[in-house]
Protein backbone atom coordinates (compact mmCIF):
# COMPACT_ATOMS: atom_id res chain seq x y z
CA UNK A 1 0.00 0.00 0.00
CA UNK A 2 1.89 3.53 -1.00
CA UNK A 3 1.17 6.29 1.28
CA UNK A 4 0.56 9.57 0.17
CA UNK A 5 1.97 12.81 1.13
CA UNK A 6 0.76 16.54 1.64
CA UNK A 7 2.37 19.63 2.87
CA UNK A 8 0.44 22.58 4.01
CA UNK A 9 1.82 26.03 4.03
CA UNK A 10 -0.25 29.32 4.44
CA UNK A 11 2.43 30.10 1.84
CA UNK A 12 0.52 28.41 -0.57
CA UNK A 13 -2.84 31.22 -0.42
CA UNK A 14 -5.74 30.41 -2.91
CA UNK A 15 -7.94 32.94 -1.32
CA UNK A 16 -10.66 33.65 0.93
CA UNK A 17 -12.99 30.57 1.65
CA UNK A 18 -16.37 32.91 -0.04
CA UNK A 19 -19.12 31.97 2.11
CA UNK A 20 -21.28 32.59 -0.85
CA UNK A 21 -19.52 28.72 -2.38
CA UNK A 22 -22.03 27.24 -0.10
CA UNK A 23 -25.61 27.96 -1.65
CA UNK A 24 -28.29 25.89 -3.36
CA UNK A 25 -31.46 26.43 -5.40
CA UNK A 26 -35.00 26.30 -4.60
CA UNK A 27 -37.14 25.83 -8.21
CA UNK A 28 -40.52 25.67 -8.86
CA UNK A 29 -40.09 22.04 -9.38
CA UNK A 30 -41.52 19.03 -8.61
CA UNK A 31 -41.90 19.04 -4.62
CA UNK A 32 -38.64 21.66 -4.32
CA UNK A 33 -41.13 24.11 -3.54
CA UNK A 34 -44.42 22.60 -2.50
CA UNK A 35 -44.74 20.49 0.17
CA UNK A 36 -40.36 21.10 0.30
CA UNK A 37 -40.43 24.65 1.76
CA UNK A 38 -43.73 25.16 1.52
CA UNK A 39 -46.82 23.38 2.83
CA UNK A 40 -49.54 25.14 4.15
CA UNK A 41 -51.32 23.03 6.75
CA UNK A 42 -48.19 20.72 8.07
CA UNK A 43 -47.82 20.23 10.98
CA UNK A 44 -44.32 22.24 11.75
CA UNK A 45 -46.20 24.75 9.35
CA UNK A 46 -46.27 28.51 10.04
CA UNK A 47 -48.85 30.95 9.25
CA UNK A 48 -47.27 31.19 5.57
CA UNK A 49 -46.95 27.65 5.19
CA UNK A 50 -43.14 27.78 5.54
CA UNK A 51 -42.18 24.01 6.99
CA UNK A 52 -40.74 24.09 10.06
CA UNK A 53 -38.40 21.34 10.04
CA UNK A 54 -37.06 22.21 6.43
CA UNK A 55 -36.24 25.52 7.60
CA UNK A 56 -34.05 24.02 10.84
CA UNK A 57 -32.39 21.49 8.58
CA UNK A 58 -31.72 24.19 5.50
CA UNK A 59 -29.93 26.15 8.83
CA UNK A 60 -28.31 23.18 10.10
CA UNK A 61 -27.16 22.81 6.10
CA UNK A 62 -25.43 25.77 6.52
CA UNK A 63 -26.77 27.41 3.23
CA UNK A 64 -25.61 31.00 2.34
CA UNK A 65 -27.02 32.08 -0.64
CA UNK A 66 -30.40 30.45 -2.18
CA UNK A 67 -31.30 30.55 -5.77
CA UNK A 68 -34.80 31.64 -6.97
CA UNK A 69 -37.13 30.64 -9.15
CA UNK A 70 -35.25 28.48 -11.31
CA UNK A 71 -33.67 26.19 -13.52
CA UNK A 72 -35.37 25.66 -16.37
CA UNK A 73 -38.65 27.02 -14.81
CA UNK A 74 -37.83 30.56 -15.37
CA UNK A 75 -37.69 30.34 -18.81
CA UNK A 76 -41.69 30.77 -18.98
CA UNK A 77 -41.98 32.32 -15.65
CA UNK A 78 -44.00 35.37 -15.12
CA UNK A 79 -43.24 36.81 -11.86
CA UNK A 80 -46.02 38.58 -11.13
CA UNK A 81 -48.47 35.66 -11.48
CA UNK A 82 -46.68 35.60 -7.80
CA UNK A 83 -47.46 38.07 -5.66
CA UNK A 84 -50.57 39.43 -4.36
CA UNK A 85 -53.71 38.19 -2.71
CA UNK A 86 -53.67 34.43 -3.18
CA UNK A 87 -57.28 34.04 -4.32
CA UNK A 88 -56.08 36.43 -7.50
CA UNK A 89 -53.02 34.20 -8.30
CA UNK A 90 -53.48 31.99 -12.02
CA UNK A 91 -52.80 28.82 -12.03
CA UNK A 92 -51.02 28.21 -15.32
CA UNK A 93 -49.07 25.52 -17.42
CA UNK A 94 -44.91 25.10 -16.82
CA UNK A 95 -43.59 23.98 -19.76
CA UNK A 96 -40.31 23.26 -18.63
CA UNK A 97 -41.44 20.26 -15.94
CA UNK A 98 -45.28 19.63 -17.31
CA UNK A 99 -46.61 20.71 -14.34
CA UNK A 100 -49.04 22.91 -13.64
CA UNK A 101 -48.58 26.14 -11.23
CA UNK A 102 -50.37 27.55 -8.53
CA UNK A 103 -48.44 30.15 -7.75
CA UNK A 104 -49.44 29.78 -4.30
CA UNK A 105 -45.63 30.79 -3.47
CA UNK A 106 -44.01 33.98 -5.57
CA UNK A 107 -41.47 35.84 -4.87
CA UNK A 108 -42.94 37.76 -1.26
CA UNK A 109 -43.03 34.01 0.34
CA UNK A 110 -39.60 33.63 -0.89
CA UNK A 111 -38.24 36.27 0.30
CA UNK A 112 -39.62 35.47 3.78
CA UNK A 113 -38.22 32.11 3.47
CA UNK A 114 -34.83 33.03 2.75
CA UNK A 115 -34.81 35.87 5.62
CA UNK A 116 -35.70 32.99 8.18
CA UNK A 117 -33.60 30.57 6.76
CA UNK A 118 -31.18 33.23 7.04
CA UNK A 119 -29.52 32.95 3.40
CA UNK A 120 -29.07 35.36 0.75
CA UNK A 121 -31.29 35.59 -2.24
CA UNK A 122 -30.24 35.04 -5.93
CA UNK A 123 -32.87 35.67 -8.24
CA UNK A 124 -33.34 34.38 -11.92
CA UNK A 125 -35.22 36.66 -14.59
CA UNK A 126 -36.64 35.30 -17.79
CA UNK A 127 -34.93 35.85 -20.50
CA UNK A 128 -36.56 33.09 -22.62
CA UNK A 129 -39.97 33.94 -22.95
CA UNK A 130 -39.15 37.58 -21.81
CA UNK A 131 -36.96 40.48 -22.17
CA UNK A 132 -35.48 43.39 -20.68
CA UNK A 133 -38.89 45.26 -19.51
CA UNK A 134 -39.75 42.50 -17.54
CA UNK A 135 -36.53 41.69 -15.50
CA UNK A 136 -36.62 45.82 -14.82
CA UNK A 137 -40.19 45.56 -13.43
CA UNK A 138 -39.52 42.63 -11.34
CA UNK A 139 -36.12 44.27 -9.95
CA UNK A 140 -37.75 47.56 -9.45
CA UNK A 141 -40.66 45.56 -7.21
CA UNK A 142 -37.85 43.92 -5.29
CA UNK A 143 -35.12 46.51 -4.61
CA UNK A 144 -36.59 50.00 -5.14
CA UNK A 145 -37.68 51.58 -2.46
CA UNK A 146 -40.79 53.33 -3.19
CA UNK A 147 -42.63 56.01 -4.40
CA UNK A 148 -43.13 53.85 -8.29
CA UNK A 149 -45.76 51.65 -9.38
CA UNK A 150 -44.20 48.25 -8.48
CA UNK A 151 -42.06 49.72 -5.45
CA UNK A 152 -45.42 50.81 -3.91
CA UNK A 153 -47.13 47.53 -5.30
CA UNK A 154 -44.70 45.43 -2.81
CA UNK A 155 -45.34 47.74 -0.08
CA UNK A 156 -49.02 47.40 -0.56
CA UNK A 157 -48.46 43.32 -0.55
CA UNK A 158 -46.67 43.86 2.95
CA UNK A 159 -42.76 44.74 2.25
CA UNK A 160 -42.28 48.22 3.32
CA UNK A 161 -38.29 47.82 2.86
CA UNK A 162 -37.33 46.83 -0.34
CA UNK A 163 -35.15 43.35 -0.60
CA UNK A 164 -31.92 44.61 -1.65
CA UNK A 165 -31.06 41.01 -3.68
CA UNK A 166 -27.63 41.77 -4.77
CA UNK A 167 -27.11 38.59 -6.96
CA UNK A 168 -29.34 38.08 -10.33
CA UNK A 169 -29.14 35.69 -13.26
CA UNK A 170 -29.96 36.59 -16.49
CA UNK A 171 -31.85 33.57 -17.45
CA UNK A 172 -31.04 29.95 -17.14
CA UNK A 173 -29.17 27.67 -19.91
CA UNK A 174 -30.56 29.14 -23.21
CA UNK A 175 -27.68 27.47 -25.27
CA UNK A 176 -30.00 23.91 -24.27
CA UNK A 177 -32.73 22.81 -26.90
CA UNK A 178 -34.60 21.84 -23.98
CA UNK A 179 -34.87 25.62 -22.63
CA UNK A 180 -38.08 27.24 -23.24
CA UNK A 181 -37.08 30.12 -25.48
CA UNK A 182 -33.35 28.76 -26.25
CA UNK A 183 -31.20 31.35 -27.97
CA UNK A 184 -27.86 31.49 -30.16
CA UNK A 185 -25.21 32.61 -28.43
CA UNK A 186 -25.61 35.99 -30.33
CA UNK A 187 -28.82 35.86 -29.67
CA UNK A 188 -28.81 35.51 -25.62
CA UNK A 189 -25.12 37.54 -25.50
CA UNK A 190 -27.07 40.57 -27.17
CA UNK A 191 -30.44 40.60 -24.73
CA UNK A 192 -28.29 39.52 -21.65
CA UNK A 193 -25.77 42.91 -22.53
CA UNK A 194 -29.44 44.58 -23.21
CA UNK A 195 -31.03 44.03 -20.04
CA UNK A 196 -27.71 44.26 -17.58
CA UNK A 197 -27.27 47.30 -19.07
CA UNK A 198 -31.12 48.69 -17.77
CA UNK A 199 -31.20 46.46 -14.72
CA UNK A 200 -27.98 48.01 -13.74
CA UNK A 201 -29.83 51.61 -14.46
CA UNK A 202 -32.44 50.13 -12.14
CA UNK A 203 -29.81 49.31 -9.51
CA UNK A 204 -26.31 50.09 -9.46
CA UNK A 205 -25.46 47.99 -6.88
CA UNK A 206 -26.47 44.64 -8.20
CA UNK A 207 -24.34 41.47 -9.86
CA UNK A 208 -25.18 40.10 -12.82
CA UNK A 209 -24.44 36.37 -13.85
CA UNK A 210 -24.35 35.49 -17.79
CA UNK A 211 -25.13 31.85 -18.99
CA UNK A 212 -22.65 30.03 -19.39
CA UNK A 213 -23.00 26.52 -21.23
CA UNK A 214 -25.17 24.00 -19.31
CA UNK A 215 -22.54 21.49 -19.03
CA UNK A 216 -19.42 20.88 -20.35
CA UNK A 217 -20.72 18.48 -22.90
CA UNK A 218 -22.75 20.66 -25.04
CA UNK A 219 -21.52 20.84 -28.52
CA UNK A 220 -21.10 24.65 -28.01
CA UNK A 221 -19.51 24.44 -25.12
CA UNK A 222 -16.67 27.54 -25.09
CA UNK A 223 -17.84 28.96 -28.30
CA UNK A 224 -21.16 29.79 -26.34
CA UNK A 225 -19.29 30.80 -23.28
CA UNK A 226 -16.58 32.83 -25.63
CA UNK A 227 -19.71 34.68 -27.77
CA UNK A 228 -21.53 35.49 -24.79
CA UNK A 229 -18.90 37.50 -23.37
CA UNK A 230 -17.98 39.33 -26.26
CA UNK A 231 -21.45 40.75 -25.56
CA UNK A 232 -22.08 41.18 -22.34
CA UNK A 233 -18.35 40.90 -20.51
CA UNK A 234 -18.13 44.57 -19.49
CA UNK A 235 -21.93 44.70 -18.36
CA UNK A 236 -21.72 41.18 -15.78
CA UNK A 237 -19.34 40.07 -12.73
CA UNK A 238 -20.00 36.45 -13.64
CA UNK A 239 -20.19 33.75 -16.16
CA UNK A 240 -22.32 30.29 -14.99
CA UNK A 241 -21.74 26.80 -14.98
CA UNK A 242 -23.80 24.06 -14.19
CA UNK A 243 -22.58 20.17 -14.00
CA UNK A 244 -24.61 17.22 -12.56
CA UNK A 245 -22.93 13.89 -12.31
CA UNK A 246 -24.44 10.55 -13.09
CA UNK A 247 -23.58 7.19 -11.59
CA UNK A 248 -26.86 5.33 -13.36
CA UNK A 249 -24.30 2.92 -15.37
CA UNK A 250 -22.65 1.67 -11.65
CA UNK A 251 -19.10 2.49 -12.45
CA UNK A 252 -18.18 3.39 -9.35
CA UNK A 253 -14.57 4.44 -10.20
CA UNK A 254 -15.38 6.73 -12.53
CA UNK A 255 -18.19 8.47 -10.41
CA UNK A 256 -15.89 9.13 -7.50
CA UNK A 257 -13.44 10.92 -10.12
CA UNK A 258 -16.18 13.54 -10.91
CA UNK A 259 -14.48 16.41 -8.89
CA UNK A 260 -11.74 15.68 -11.88
CA UNK A 261 -13.97 16.84 -14.53
CA UNK A 262 -15.84 19.66 -12.55
CA UNK A 263 -11.65 20.96 -11.94
CA UNK A 264 -11.30 20.81 -15.45
CA UNK A 265 -14.60 22.56 -16.09
CA UNK A 266 -13.49 25.57 -13.58
CA UNK A 267 -10.14 25.68 -15.57
CA UNK A 268 -11.76 25.70 -19.17
CA UNK A 269 -14.41 28.35 -18.26
CA UNK A 270 -11.88 30.39 -16.76
CA UNK A 271 -9.25 30.26 -19.73
CA UNK A 272 -12.06 31.16 -21.97
CA UNK A 273 -13.28 34.08 -19.99
CA UNK A 274 -9.46 35.34 -19.61
CA UNK A 275 -9.01 35.10 -23.78
CA UNK A 276 -12.28 37.51 -24.27
CA UNK A 277 -10.91 39.95 -21.54
CA UNK A 278 -7.79 40.03 -23.20
CA UNK A 279 -8.76 40.50 -26.74
CA UNK A 280 -11.22 43.34 -25.42
CA UNK A 281 -8.36 44.77 -22.79
CA UNK A 282 -10.57 44.40 -20.06
CA UNK A 283 -8.05 44.32 -16.42
CA UNK A 284 -11.41 43.38 -14.61
CA UNK A 285 -11.38 39.31 -14.56
CA UNK A 286 -14.61 37.60 -14.24
CA UNK A 287 -15.42 35.17 -11.97
CA UNK A 288 -17.66 31.78 -12.55
CA UNK A 289 -20.69 31.49 -10.33
CA UNK A 290 -21.61 27.37 -10.59
CA UNK A 291 -24.88 27.83 -10.08
CA UNK A 292 -26.00 24.13 -10.15
CA UNK A 293 -23.79 21.38 -9.49
CA UNK A 294 -24.95 18.18 -7.71
CA UNK A 295 -25.11 14.07 -8.51
CA UNK A 296 -27.88 13.17 -10.41
CA UNK A 297 -29.40 10.00 -11.49
CA UNK A 298 -30.53 11.56 -14.59
CA UNK A 299 -31.77 8.16 -16.94
CA UNK A 300 -34.61 8.19 -14.18
CA UNK A 301 -35.86 12.33 -15.49
CA UNK A 302 -37.69 11.09 -18.55
CA UNK A 303 -39.29 8.07 -16.69
CA UNK A 304 -40.94 10.98 -14.10
CA UNK A 305 -42.40 13.13 -17.03
CA UNK A 306 -43.75 10.45 -18.82
CA UNK A 307 -45.30 8.62 -16.11
CA UNK A 308 -48.30 11.74 -16.01
CA UNK A 309 -50.32 14.72 -17.07
CA UNK A 310 -50.95 17.67 -16.06
CA UNK A 311 -50.37 17.70 -11.97
CA UNK A 312 -49.67 19.69 -9.57
CA UNK A 313 -46.03 19.30 -7.68
CA UNK A 314 -45.35 15.90 -8.80
CA UNK A 315 -42.85 13.70 -7.28
CA UNK A 316 -39.57 14.54 -10.02
CA UNK A 317 -36.64 13.19 -10.00
CA UNK A 318 -36.69 12.75 -5.60
CA UNK A 319 -33.18 10.67 -5.76
CA UNK A 320 -31.93 8.45 -2.74
CA UNK A 321 -27.86 9.10 -2.83
CA UNK A 322 -26.00 6.76 -1.00
CA UNK A 323 -23.01 7.29 0.84
CA UNK A 324 -20.55 6.83 -2.44
CA UNK A 325 -22.40 9.62 -3.47
CA UNK A 326 -22.00 11.53 -0.50
CA UNK A 327 -17.85 11.20 -0.85
CA UNK A 328 -18.48 12.61 -4.45
CA UNK A 329 -20.67 15.67 -2.81
CA UNK A 330 -17.26 16.32 -0.22
CA UNK A 331 -15.07 15.78 -3.70
CA UNK A 332 -16.99 18.33 -5.17
CA UNK A 333 -16.71 20.94 -2.62
CA UNK A 334 -12.94 20.32 -2.38
CA UNK A 335 -12.85 21.30 -6.13
CA UNK A 336 -14.78 24.52 -5.64
CA UNK A 337 -12.77 25.59 -2.74
CA UNK A 338 -9.69 25.07 -4.51
CA UNK A 339 -10.80 27.16 -6.86
CA UNK A 340 -11.62 29.60 -4.60
CA UNK A 341 -9.56 33.01 -6.21
CA UNK A 342 -12.17 32.21 -9.91
CA UNK A 343 -15.29 30.50 -8.22
CA UNK A 344 -17.64 33.33 -6.68
CA UNK A 345 -20.74 31.53 -6.18
CA UNK A 346 -21.60 27.71 -5.77
CA UNK A 347 -25.37 26.39 -5.25
CA UNK A 348 -26.09 22.92 -4.78
CA UNK A 349 -29.25 21.94 -6.73
CA UNK A 350 -31.71 21.59 -5.31
CA UNK A 351 -32.36 22.13 -1.84
CA UNK A 352 -35.22 20.11 -0.86
CA UNK A 353 -36.93 17.10 -2.81
CA UNK A 354 -35.87 17.25 -6.15
CA UNK A 355 -32.08 15.85 -6.17
CA UNK A 356 -31.64 17.28 -3.03
CA UNK A 357 -30.18 17.01 0.92
CA UNK A 358 -33.14 17.69 2.22
CA UNK A 359 -36.07 14.68 1.73
CA UNK A 360 -39.34 15.28 3.14
CA UNK A 361 -42.67 13.59 2.88
CA UNK A 362 -45.54 15.66 2.06
CA UNK A 363 -47.70 15.81 5.56
CA UNK A 364 -45.04 13.81 7.26
CA UNK A 365 -41.22 14.13 8.41
CA UNK A 366 -37.93 15.98 6.82
CA UNK A 367 -34.73 14.01 6.95
CA UNK A 368 -31.15 14.26 5.81
CA UNK A 369 -29.37 12.38 2.65
CA UNK A 370 -26.12 11.08 2.98
CA UNK A 371 -24.88 13.98 0.66
CA UNK A 372 -26.41 16.68 3.60
CA UNK A 373 -23.21 15.68 5.52
CA UNK A 374 -20.00 16.65 3.73
CA UNK A 375 -21.93 19.81 3.16
CA UNK A 376 -22.78 20.99 6.55
CA UNK A 377 -19.85 20.47 7.57
CA UNK A 378 -17.26 21.83 4.93
CA UNK A 379 -19.91 25.26 5.23
CA UNK A 380 -19.27 25.20 8.68
CA UNK A 381 -15.58 24.76 9.43
CA UNK A 382 -14.37 25.75 5.46
CA UNK A 383 -14.16 29.12 7.23
CA UNK A 384 -10.72 31.81 6.32
CA UNK A 385 -8.05 31.33 3.44
CA UNK A 386 -7.69 28.56 1.14
CA UNK A 387 -4.68 26.99 1.01
CA UNK A 388 -3.14 24.79 -1.94
CA UNK A 389 -2.47 21.28 -0.60
CA UNK A 390 -0.30 19.37 -3.91
CA UNK A 391 -1.08 16.57 -2.66
CA UNK A 392 1.65 13.24 -3.71
CA UNK A 393 -0.70 10.55 -4.66
CA UNK A 394 -0.86 7.12 -6.17
CA UNK A 395 -3.18 7.02 -8.68
CA UNK A 396 -6.00 4.60 -10.41
CA UNK A 397 -7.44 3.79 -13.62
CA UNK A 398 -10.90 5.06 -14.56
CA UNK A 399 -13.25 4.35 -17.85
CA UNK A 400 -14.46 8.37 -18.23
CA UNK A 401 -11.18 9.93 -16.77
CA UNK A 402 -7.98 8.05 -17.64
CA UNK A 403 -5.73 8.17 -14.60
CA UNK A 404 -6.63 9.87 -11.90
CA UNK A 405 -5.00 10.72 -8.06
CA UNK A 406 -6.36 8.56 -5.23
CA UNK A 407 -6.10 11.26 -2.83
CA UNK A 408 -8.02 14.63 -3.08
CA UNK A 409 -7.53 17.39 -0.74
CA UNK A 410 -7.81 20.77 0.14
CA UNK A 411 -7.12 23.13 3.37
CA UNK A 412 -8.55 26.52 4.88
CA UNK A 413 -6.83 28.27 7.55
CA UNK A 414 -8.71 30.49 9.77
CA UNK A 415 -5.58 33.28 10.36
CA UNK A 416 -7.84 34.62 13.64
CA UNK A 417 -8.56 31.63 15.86
CA UNK A 418 -5.64 29.72 14.28
CA UNK A 419 -7.33 27.09 13.24
CA UNK A 420 -7.21 24.69 10.21
CA UNK A 421 -9.46 22.13 8.33
CA UNK A 422 -8.47 19.85 5.99
CA UNK A 423 -10.26 18.12 3.86
CA UNK A 424 -9.40 14.89 2.12
CA UNK A 425 -10.85 12.35 -0.14
CA UNK A 426 -9.76 8.78 -0.15
CA UNK A 427 -11.19 7.81 -3.50
CA UNK A 428 -9.56 4.34 -3.60
CA UNK A 429 -11.50 0.63 -2.91
CA UNK A 430 -8.20 0.40 -0.18
CA UNK A 431 -7.64 2.27 3.32
CA UNK A 432 -4.99 4.87 2.27
CA UNK A 433 -2.05 5.95 4.41
CA UNK A 434 -1.40 10.02 4.58
CA UNK A 435 1.62 11.95 6.16
CA UNK A 436 0.80 15.48 6.67
CA UNK A 437 3.58 17.68 6.85
CA UNK A 438 2.11 20.82 8.71
CA UNK A 439 5.69 22.45 9.69
CA UNK A 440 4.68 25.55 8.22
CA UNK A 441 2.40 26.52 11.01
CA UNK A 442 4.08 25.55 13.71
CA UNK A 443 2.17 24.21 17.16
CA UNK A 444 -1.18 22.84 16.03
CA UNK A 445 -2.60 19.87 17.72
CA UNK A 446 -5.32 17.62 15.90
CA UNK A 447 -8.56 17.96 17.42
CA UNK A 448 -10.38 15.70 15.03
CA UNK A 449 -11.37 13.14 12.16
CA UNK A 450 -14.30 13.02 10.98
CA UNK A 451 -14.93 10.80 8.16
CA UNK A 452 -17.70 9.85 5.94
CA UNK A 453 -16.51 5.79 4.63
CA UNK A 454 -18.54 4.27 2.10
CA UNK A 455 -16.33 1.29 1.65
CA UNK A 456 -18.11 -1.15 3.99
CA UNK A 457 -21.44 -0.55 2.50
CA UNK A 458 -21.50 1.66 -0.82
CA UNK A 459 -25.01 1.63 -1.97
CA UNK A 460 -26.28 2.48 1.84
CA UNK A 461 -29.27 5.42 1.55
CA UNK A 462 -30.97 7.42 4.19
CA UNK A 463 -34.51 6.55 4.36
CA UNK A 464 -37.65 8.12 6.17
CA UNK A 465 -37.25 4.51 7.80
CA UNK A 466 -33.54 4.52 8.76
CA UNK A 467 -33.04 9.01 8.22
CA UNK A 468 -29.23 8.28 9.84
CA UNK A 469 -27.86 5.23 8.39
CA UNK A 470 -25.47 7.05 5.91
CA UNK A 471 -23.60 9.36 9.04
CA UNK A 472 -20.37 10.91 9.42
CA UNK A 473 -18.06 9.16 12.60
CA UNK A 474 -15.21 10.48 14.88
CA UNK A 475 -12.07 7.85 14.34
CA UNK A 476 -9.31 9.09 16.67
CA UNK A 477 -7.50 12.33 15.95
CA UNK A 478 -3.90 12.21 15.00
CA UNK A 479 -0.91 13.08 16.74
CA UNK A 480 1.11 15.68 15.36
CA UNK A 481 5.23 15.24 16.38
CA UNK A 482 7.30 17.98 15.09
CA UNK A 483 4.61 19.26 12.69
CA UNK A 484 4.54 16.02 11.11
CA UNK A 485 1.55 13.47 11.33
CA UNK A 486 0.01 10.43 9.99
CA UNK A 487 -3.52 9.48 9.23
CA UNK A 488 -4.68 6.83 7.76
CA UNK A 489 -8.43 7.18 5.47
CA UNK A 490 -10.73 4.79 5.07
CA UNK A 491 -11.47 3.31 1.85
CA UNK A 492 -13.86 5.49 -0.58
CA UNK A 493 -14.14 8.53 2.06
CA UNK A 494 -14.71 12.01 2.99
CA UNK A 495 -12.79 13.06 5.57
CA UNK A 496 -12.16 16.55 7.92
CA UNK A 497 -9.32 16.59 9.90
CA UNK A 498 -9.20 19.81 12.32
CA UNK A 499 -6.34 21.04 14.12
CA UNK A 500 -6.36 24.11 15.98
CA UNK A 501 -3.28 25.71 18.08
CA UNK A 502 -2.59 25.26 21.59
CA UNK A 503 -4.41 27.93 23.81
CA UNK A 504 -0.83 29.81 24.45
CA UNK A 505 -0.50 29.67 20.95
CA UNK A 506 -3.38 31.63 19.45
CA UNK A 507 -3.22 33.97 17.34
CA UNK A 508 -3.40 37.66 19.86
CA UNK A 509 -2.05 35.19 23.03
CA UNK A 510 0.44 36.39 25.23
CA UNK A 511 3.55 35.36 23.73
CA UNK A 512 2.21 34.06 20.07
O1 LIG B 1 -31.89 21.37 -11.34
C1 LIG B 1 -32.69 20.75 -12.31
C2 LIG B 1 -32.56 21.38 -13.69
O2 LIG B 1 -31.30 21.10 -14.21
C3 LIG B 1 -32.67 22.88 -13.76
O3 LIG B 1 -33.96 23.33 -13.87
C4 LIG B 1 -31.93 23.19 -15.03
O4 LIG B 1 -31.38 24.49 -15.02
C5 LIG B 1 -30.90 22.10 -15.14
O5 LIG B 1 -30.83 21.55 -16.40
Amino acid sequence: MRTAQLTIDPAFAIGPADRRLFGSFVEHMGRCVYGGVYEPGHPTADPLGLRGDVLGLARELGVTVVRYPGGNFVSGYRWEDGVGPAGDRPRRLDLAWKTIETNAFGLDEFMTWAAAAGVEPMMAVNLGTRGVQEACDLLEYANHPGGTRLSDLRRKHGAEQPYGVRLWCLGNELDGPWQVGHKTADEYGRLAAETARAMKLVDPSISLVACGSSNREMPTFASWEATVLEHTYEHVDYISAHTYYDPSDGDRASILASAVDMDNFITDVVATADHVAAKQRHRRRLKISFDEWNVWYQSRLQADLDRRGWVEAPALIEDGFTAVDAVVVGDLLITLLRHADRVGVACQAQLANVIAPIRTRTGGPAWRQSIFHPFALTARYARGTVLRTEPVSPTYETKRYGDVPVLDTVAVHDGESGELAVFAVNRGSADLPVDLDLRGLPGLSAVAHTTLAAGDDPTATNTEAEPDRVTPRELPAPTVDGGRCSVRLPAVSWNLLRFAPAPAQRPGAAGA
